[in-house]
């Protein structure tokens, strides 16, 4: 099928699938029209191609395709509608958008001739979606856990391999393009729960709505705690899990101390990971290049080639109403780092490990549950603490 391409976004990675598009130079691929925010900024772009308004590219009867990859989730939604309705295909990186409204594009998904793709918005170059809806398809999950933000992964690297500070490591990740607008929805691990969200709908067939999930991040990560997990000869990597508990799953974003045993361990830079259980197919560990301008253009560009051939997501476990729960309680080891005595007393730690004070703050270990965890999650982020998973007890799931 002839793909006629509204392009919405000249940013980042909307420049790198430009120039995918470009190279091939394929006459079933071309782009119509480049919608950009800013008429002021110069463009190495013909004038006829650009233009400023969303809808001069929704309304186009000719653009059959609208590749999406902006900041904002509320104009990329309109987008999405609006592409959908009007019987446009959609390609979007946008993992905020895709995460917090996919339930409302239900009606659109069981196909009506068009379809919404979405590879690039979770983990860049690593083709994990259509992974999941073909290929693992077959098999029973087991559990998830990855790196799923580029950016916080580079600075990790960068505190822990180089020894760089904390804020020059962000600022290095903004400048390599790796970064959100917003670096906080990269730090604070708001970023890696939208991709979470995404990855439960294929793996698990089950939507959950971001704001109920355990989220905490690495904006809260100084000196103290490098030093310890160093120590230990462990590194902190922020993740994104789905794991077993019970009879259901529990899913909460976290920095994990983890040791060399741990295939996240090794994964550097703004590489992303994705582990994966099946009950047939056992471990298996994908990783790539998580941001940057080739490889999630890359992603888009694989999409834009899906859609030639027809391809859209069947969603059969989604649509289909799995019966998965991802609500289930699970208990944690956990690392802390506070200069409040009060959080260490009133959390509900269950397994009281170590206890550490010097230089105004307590360094503390013990088990506590997830609940236990989402309910002083606010108290943590507001009093600088910081907490990372150390590891489960044997046998509880
Ligand atoms: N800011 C994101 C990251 C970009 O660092 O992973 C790719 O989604």
């Amino acid at each position: 099928m002839k793909q006629t391409i509204g392009l919405i976004g000249f940013g980042v990675v909307g420049q790198g699938v430009y120039e995918l598009v470009s190279r091939r130079s394929d006459p079933g691929i071309t782009i119509k029209k480049v919608c950009v925010r800013d008429r002021l900024k110069k463009r190495s772009l013909t004038p006829g191609k650009i233009c400023y308004d969303l809808d001069e590219v929704l309304d186009d009867d000719e653009i059959n395709l609208v590749v999406e990859v902006i900041n904002d989730p509320d104009a990329a939604c309109y987008i999405a509608e609006k592409a959908l309705i009007t019987g446009k295909s959609l390609v979007s990186a946008n993992k905020k958008m895709v995460a917090e409204r996919l339930p409302a594009f239900r009606k659109f998904l069981a196909g009506n001739g068009t379809a919404m793709l979405y590879e690039g918005s979770t983990c860049g170059s690593i083709p994990i979606i259509r992974n999941l809806e073909e290929y693992y398809s077959n098999d029973i999950f087991g559990s998830l856990s990855g790196i799923l933000n580029g950016s916080a992964n580079y600075i990790l690297s960068r505190v822990f391999g180089d020894g760089m500070a904390y804020k020059e490591a962000l600022s290095q990740a903004q400048l390599l393009g790796f970064a959100e607008a917003d670096p906080r929805l990269d730090v604070s691990g708001e970023d890696t729960l939208s991709k979470l969200v995404i990855l439960a709908v294929h793996s698990l067939g089950k939507w959950v709505d971001p704001s109920t999930v355990f989220c905490s991040g690495i904006q809260n990560l100084r000196p103290a705690d490098i030093q310890y997990a160093a120590s230990l000869g462990m590194k902190i990597r922020l993740t994104g899990n789905i794991l077993r508990s019970g009879k259901g799953f529990s899913m909460f974003v976290i920095p994990w101390m983890m040791n060399r045993d741990n295939p996240l361990y090794h994964v550097e830079n703004e590489y992303n990971a994705v582990v994966l259980e099946g009950e047939q197919c056992s471990r298996q560990v994908l990783t790539g290049k998580g941001a940057g301008r080739m490889p999630t253009a890359t992603a888009v560009m694989s999409d834009i080639d899906a859609r030639t051939s027809g391809y859209g997501y069947r969603y059969r476990k989604f649509l289909n109403g799995s019966g998965v729960e991802i609500n289930g309680e699970k208990f944690l080891n956990i690392y802390l780092r506070t200069g409040s005595e009060e959080i260490i007393r009133s959390a509900g730690f269950v397994k009281k490990g170590d206890l550490r004070k010097s230089n105004g703050y307590y360094i503390f270990t013990g088990g506590i549950s997830l609940s236990n965890l989402t309910r002083i999650r606010k108290q943590l982020d507001e009093s600088g603490s910081f907490i990372a998973l150390t590891g489960f007890d044997a046998g509880d799931d």
